[in-house]
């Protein structure tokens, strides 16, 4: 069988290096391999966005970079169906696997059902219900389309359900980011928090830094369009951040092309990297960040990953979105995070309740590290249904 997989962008990373190893685990047990090609579409393209994770998780080289880079999202998503369609004609894999909801996703399973490809969807059924996230119309075209769709948690195989997709098609998983959580954790629990600042400290940032310990900072990420994009929206929740927030603690943030970009063009600059408790880094890798999360008294984002390592490591999480399709994280649903959007009196408010809470984390059902083997078993059920599977 020939199994051929996609990734696009910085979250389909961790979602893919556990498929790959759970491949070979199966190859290395049976005669009938599962032949397996890697296709970078190459919408993250940075060293720090991209090649970092391969190194840090061990992802084999990318067997084919369709060198997609930057562009509008017509642009990202027609360039890469031209590029794919060509892929697939040529390799003409029995599965054409997709992580997410990340441009990638979208562009891919379009392109392969066009060619009558079968697709899977990994972390399928995820919905926020809000269609001006570009993630979300990804991932309704990628799931109504897709053949086998493989979903996170109950609340994702529902939604499916609801809305009217097949049930033989719906295959409740876990959570596959989770095994590369587990994976990685006592690698990532070894590092320094010094070693992480060091080497990736912003150049001009005030290196007058503070001691760093486990508990007394925050962690920041932004990067979402409707955070970073607009201007008032964005200086709004720098300067609460800023002025309120680093007042209190230590804050660490890691940031996205899109927000650095962002702070210079509003001429916040200079303001953010002379401020004594804001230590602005370069994107980290996938440990540092591992790392910052699990000593971080506070996580600010607007990341779905970081809402669920957040959720399994138990770190306080403030969400700044006003909805998520990982409902799971939520407070309520027993996880450590909150919706906040991006009000500040409601920010501020949540902030200082938050403070008050102990790191409490909790696994949602199937996160428990072993997600990829169930994905590959099911690729293998659905394609042999009614067949032996190792007939010899
Ligand atoms: C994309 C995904 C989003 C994911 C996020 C994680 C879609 C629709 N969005 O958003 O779901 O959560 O990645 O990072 O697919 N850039 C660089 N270097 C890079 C990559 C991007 O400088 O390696 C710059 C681009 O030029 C662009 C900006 O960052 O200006 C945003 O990149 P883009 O790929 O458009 O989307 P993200 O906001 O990263």
């Amino acid at each position: 069988m020939k199994i051929l997989s996609v990734v696009g962008a910085r979250p389909n990373f961790m979602k893919i290096a556990p498929f790959i190893r759970a491949i070979e685990k199966y190859n290395s047990g049976c005669e009938d391999k599962i032949q397996h090609i890697l296709v970078h579409t190459g919408q993250h393209y940075d060293l720090r966005m991209s090649h970092a994770f391969f190194k840090a998780l061990s992802i084999p080289d990318p067997d084919i970079n369709l060198e997609i880079g930057s562009g509008s999202h017509a642009e990202q998503l027609g360039n890469t169906m031209i590029a794919i369609e060509k892929v697939l004609m040529k390799h003409k894999p029995d599965w054409v696997v997709v992580v997410g909801d990340v441009n990638a996703t979208l562009s891919c399973s379009v392109a392969a059902k066009r060619l009558c490809l079968k697709v899977c969807h990994i972390e399928a059924g995820l919905r926020s219900g809000d269609m001006t996230m570009p993630e979300e119309i990804n991932r309704l075209v990628t799931d109504r389309i897709s053949d086998l769709l493989l979903t996170p948690d109950r609340i994702s195989s529902a939604n499916l359900l609801m809305e009217g997709t097949p049930e033989e098609k719906i295959h409740f998983v876990g959570n596959i980011m989770i095994d590369t959580l587990e994976a990685n954790r006592d690698v990532a629990a070894s590092i320094e928090l010094s070693s992480i600042i060091g080497k990736n400290l912003i150049k001009g940032v005030n290196g007058n830094l503070p001691t760093l310990t486990d508990n007394n900072y925050g962690v920041i990420t932004l990067h979402r369009p409707s955070n970073v994009d607009p201007e008032d929206t964005f200086r709004a929740l720098v300067k609460f951040l800023l002025n309120e927030v680093a007042e209190d603690l230590r804050l660490i943030w890691p940031i996205h092309p899109r927000a650095l970009k962002q702070i210079k063009t509003i001429r916040m600059w200079d303001q953010v990297i002379s401020h004594p408790s804001l230590i602005l880094l370069e994107p980290v890798d996938y440990h540092e960040m591992l790392r910052l999360n699990m000593g971080a008294r506070i996580v600010f984002t607007d990341s779905g990953g970081l809402q669920e390592e957040c959720c399994v490591l138990g770190t306080p999480c403030l969400t700044l979105r006003w909805n998520t399709e990982r409902p799971v994280t939520l407070r309520e649903h027993g996880g450590v995070s909150v919706l906040v959007g991006n009000n500040l009196s409601r920010i501020r408010e949540e902030y200082r309740t938050t403070m008050k809470l102990k790191r409490t984390p909790s696994r949602p059902e199937l996160w428990d590290g072993k997600t990829a083997e169930r994905v590959v078993n099911k690729i293998i059920e659905f394609t042999y249904r009614g067949k032996k599977v190792h007939e010899s």
